[in-house]
């Protein structure tokens, strides 16, 4: 087969990428125009910003993935594009630029749902890994069990309730005045502190029922934020290491024992980690630990491509782009897109 050039774009939230990948997996260009300074003096993602940053960051990232990868937008095969979920003006950009370019160029347009994108960011960092397996989707907003059976068949299996795992961590954060966005703070603090030194609840622990593969960390956040006021109430100090340990072993511990159902439940003998909580530390650690005594082999990206990049979303096109599945110029932005 002929080398297949994808060139994909992602702008759901704050970061501005581009990339180009070769035949789905071999990343040649992975460029990430980050926004977070601009919006950490805000403690948050102020949209307006964002989709205003994109418009400003957009050009210049594609012209420096092309130059990166030596490559020229006449050699690219396909365009992908996020297409959702994110914010709607931050979306918008990445959609108009990508149709822009495949009207121009007369190359297939793929619209590419984010969520997929971070789950395939694993075939990048990992030649050897094919479907099937259970992955574990943890994100800024989105907290997910998906079925990977083949490339292009994916099964929801259960998702949050309520707040997303790295919007707990976020929220978290940002009370114990940690700069945005809060999940590697409390990481990194929580190495120095006790994971057992305060009991927060573990949502949904049960085994069986329709919570089985669901989560809800409302009440988790609710529990450390209570915890953080009575304390500062009666004018006690609290250990930050602590706390952040012990929400910190909450979160990890229900993901992990419902992520080892969930491949039980599958009956697949692989699980993988995506979106940007995968970068946790403790998460990584505590499924690599307990996977093996179920015969289960554990992935999961290197942090770059654990949160947002243009690379899975060009290696989630490449095979939507094997698969015939092509978008028209129809395609819109869809803010709340589920899987
Ligand atoms: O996937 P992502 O880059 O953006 C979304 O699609 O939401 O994920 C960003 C989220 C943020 O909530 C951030 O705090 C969290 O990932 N995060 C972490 C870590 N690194 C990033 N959470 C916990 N531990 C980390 N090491
Ligand atoms: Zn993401």
């Amino acid at each position: 087969m002929n080398q297949s050039l994808t060139l994909a774009l992602e702008t759901s939230c704050d970061e501005t990428s581009a990339a180009v990948v070769a035949n789905g997996r071999t990343v040649l260009a992975n460029i990430i125009s980050s926004q977070v300074p601009t919006h950490q003096k805000f403690g948050g993602v102020v949209p307006e910003i964002a989709s205003r940053k994109h418009i400003e960051n957009v050009i210049p990232v594609i012209d420096q993935a092309l130059t990166t990868a030596g490559t020229t937008l006449s050699a690219v095969d396909a365009i992908g594009v996020t297409y959702g979920p994110g914010l709607v003006g931050a979306l918008l950009v990445g959609v108009a630029t990508a149709k822009a370019l495949a009207f121009s160029l007369d190359k297939p347009l793929i619209g590419v749902n984010h969520l997929e994108g971070h789950i395939f960011a694993n075939f990048l960092a990992h030649p050897e890994l094919e479907p099937p397996f259970v992955a574990l989707v943890v994100s800024g907003g989105h907290t997910s069990l998906v079925y990977l059976k083949d490339y292009n068949e994916l099964e929801l299996l259960g998702q949050t309730r309520d707040d997303a795992a790295g919007e707990a961590f976020d929220k978290i954060a940002r009370v114990m005045n940690f700069p945005y966005p809060g999940g590697p703070y409390i990481d990194q603090a929580a190495k120095q502190g006790n994971p057992a030194a305060i009991a927060f609840p573990r949502a949904f622990a049960g085994k069986n029922g329709e919570t089985k593969f669901a989560f809800s960390f409302s009440g988790l956040k609710s529990a450390v934020l209570n915890y953080l006021n009575s304390a500062a109430q009666r004018g006690e100090t609290v250990s930050i290491p602590d706390v952040a340990a012990s929400f910190q072993a909450a979160v990890v511990d229900v993901l992990v024992m419902k992520t080892l159902a969930a491949a039980e439940h599958a009956g697949v003998d692989k699980i993988v980690l995506a979106g940007g909580v995968a970068a946790n530390s403790s998460l990584q650690a505590e499924l690599t630990l307990q996977a093996p005594s179920r015969g289960l082999t554990v992935f999961y990206p290197p942090p770059v491509l654990c949160t947002d990049n243009a690379a899975m979303i060009a290696c989630r096109a490449h095979y939507q782009y094997v698969a015939g599945d092509f978008s028209d110029l129809n395609l819109n932005a869809v803010p709340s897109l589920t899987l």
